[in-house]
């Protein structure tokens, strides 16, 4: 292992634009290829505005060409991202140290002055939230087998990170917009690991939560509470999302105003569950959707506890399974005050009065002789 960037800077020497003196001296680096700001402006056009992909909470994304044509996906983490050079090279080793084919690969990062910069693989098929569940102009038509396919391979790709990946990573943001897709519309999860870089927000855990409204879990939008099983319950939101191509985020059902998850058992308890599917699918196997749409049920349980770890949620996915629907709680009504997603403290005591009184119980028997035992709420890496 070279525990320098000069290594990388001899076999990068065009793109490299780290000074000797720079500040990331004793960085091991020869997992991450190291950009120069001027090559991936060149790459942009000068960060040119028909280039924008896209932009979120971490900064703005542009579509980028490198010289030898490779097509990319070029980050600018906002400035929020104050981390010095030694830090972020070290997070950013480890992050692209995390390979698996539904994970979007990162190709490589510039750090020069205050410029944090990611650069992923390009998917050309851009995010489930523009393909799937975006305007018109954007949408793609995305049949059964399709859709069971992006389920699968983001729950594939979830488990890995939760149990497999070297250093176990809570995503803590799963949702439409952070599953690309590649030319044959295989889903892989972008942005794992990128809480890391926001050190400022990496202390308080308790008081500061990062997911998206429509997709977080009670306990983490109300308690702060990071664990594996927050991601869960995100995945288990997305789901319904795919099988009923709504988003959770935007649309509210009935007279009621419910989301999406609210609206799935409101279904339910009124014997039309299948309702939920999405009118665009024409031709589908109802059985199997029907399991997917119980998965999403046992996904997004109130309790954590109750809810499958995402290895289970991948043979639920996967393999004809009798799911033991008795062991669904309904969820009790949710409604945020103005303090959602900041871990609102008067919520928080009320909140944990009410956990006590949850029942506690197992995971959903997958199939008759297997009977899932829950997993640890251990507080998990990143945050
Ligand atoms: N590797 C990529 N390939 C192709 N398009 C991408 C890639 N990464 C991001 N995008 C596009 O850029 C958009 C914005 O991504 P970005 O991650 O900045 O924001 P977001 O996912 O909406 O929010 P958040 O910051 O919370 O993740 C995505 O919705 C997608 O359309
Ligand atoms: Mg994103």
């Amino acid at each position: 292992m070279v525990y320098s960037c000069f290594g990388v800077l001899n076999c990068c020497k065009e793109e490299n634009a780290l000074e000797p003196s720079g500040q990331a001296q004793g960085i091991p680096t020869n997992n991450v290829r190291l950009f120069s700001y001027n090559s991936l402006r060149s790459a942009t056009r000068n960060f040119h505005p028909s280039n924008r992909i896209g932009g979120g909470g971490y900064g703005v994304v542009y579509k980028g060409v490198l010289r030898d044509d490779t097509q990319v996906a070029i980050k600018c983490l906002s400035s929020d991202s104050k981390q010095g050079a030694n830090e972020f090279l070290t997070e950013i080793n480890t992050i692209s140290r995390i390979r698996h084919p539904n994970l979007v690969e990162l190709v490589g990062c510039c750090v020069e002055g205050k410029h944090r910069i990611l650069v992923y693989e390009y998917l050309e098929n851009n995010s489930l939230a523009s393909s799937l569940l975006g305007s018109r102009s954007k949408h793609v038509s995305l049949d059964w087998p399709q859709r069971a396919a992006i389920c699968l391979g983001t729950a594939t790709g979830l488990a890995f990170l939760h149990d497999e990946a070297e250093q176990h990573i809570v995503h803590r943001d799963i949702k439409a917009s952070n599953i690309l897709l590649d030319e044959n519309f295989c889903a892989k999860i972008g942005d794992f690991g990128l809480a890391k870089l926001f050190p400022d927000n990496v202390t308080h855990l308790s008081t500061r939560v990062a997911g998206t409204v429509g997709y977080l879990a009670p306990e983490y939008a109300l308690l702060g509470q990071l664990t594996k099983k927050a991601d869960v319950y995100s995945f288990g939101v997305l789901l319904l999302e795919i099988i009923s191509g709504r988003s959770s985020s935007k649309a509210a059902f009935g007279d009621q105003l419910l989301v999406l998850v609210e609206w799935t058992w409101r279904l339910r308890e009124e014997d039309r569950l299948m309702d939920i599917v999405d009118p665009e699918l024409t031709a589908y196997p109802e059985a199997e959707v029907l399991r997917f749409i119980k998965v999403a049920l046992f996904c997004t349980q109130e309790t954590a506890q109750q809810r499958p770890t995402m290895k289970q949620v991948v043979e639920m996915l996967s393999k004809e399974v009798q799911l033991n629907e008795k062991l669904l709680t309904e969820p009790r009504p949710r409604r945020y005050g103005p303090q959602h997603g900041a871990g609102a403290s008067s919520e928080a005591s009320s909140s944990s009065q009410s956990d006590k009184r949850m029942k506690s119980s197992a995971n959903p028997d997958v199939t008759s002789t297997h009977s899932y035992i829950s997993d640890s709420q251990t507080q998990m890496f990143p945050r």
